[in-house]
């Protein structure tokens, strides 16, 4: 099972979060959706915004590899590092996979959770 370690630029959140035993084929906005972590998702998880942007500070082989169409919509989030994704798009593959995600301040975001 996976272990994964959320940090958060919203400083006013604890941190950090660590959820261990998680599921391969997980992506990180289920993981967030689970376990209540504000992280926005205006398309639903499909691909088709940039709202889901996270920060992949190391596990980053562990996850599904990132496609064209990914790399476009990261281009239009708000201050991309060479570290971002979107997070209904990294699905975890490996069970020993350790991964370590930045999640960007939410409130700088127009967007919806939940
Ligand atoms: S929720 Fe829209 S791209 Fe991830």
């Amino acid at each position: 099972m996976a272990t994964v370690k959320f940090t958060f630029e919203d400083k006013s959140i604890a941190q950090p979060l660590v959820i261990e035993n998680v599921d391969v084929d997980t992506s990180i906005l289920d993981l967030t959706e689970d376990h209540d972590i504000h992280l926005n998702h205006n398309c639903g998880g499909v691909c088709a915004c940039s709202t889901c942007h996270v920060y992949v500070l190391s596990g980053e082989d562990d996850l599904e590899e990132i496609s064209d169409k990914e790399e476009d919509f990261i281009d239009r989030a708000i201050n991309p590092r060479l570290s971002s994704r979107l997070g209904c798009q990294c699905v975890i593959l490996s069970k020993d996979a350790f991964i370590e995600i930045e999640i960007p301040d939410q409130s700088r975001i127009i967007g919806h959770e939940h």
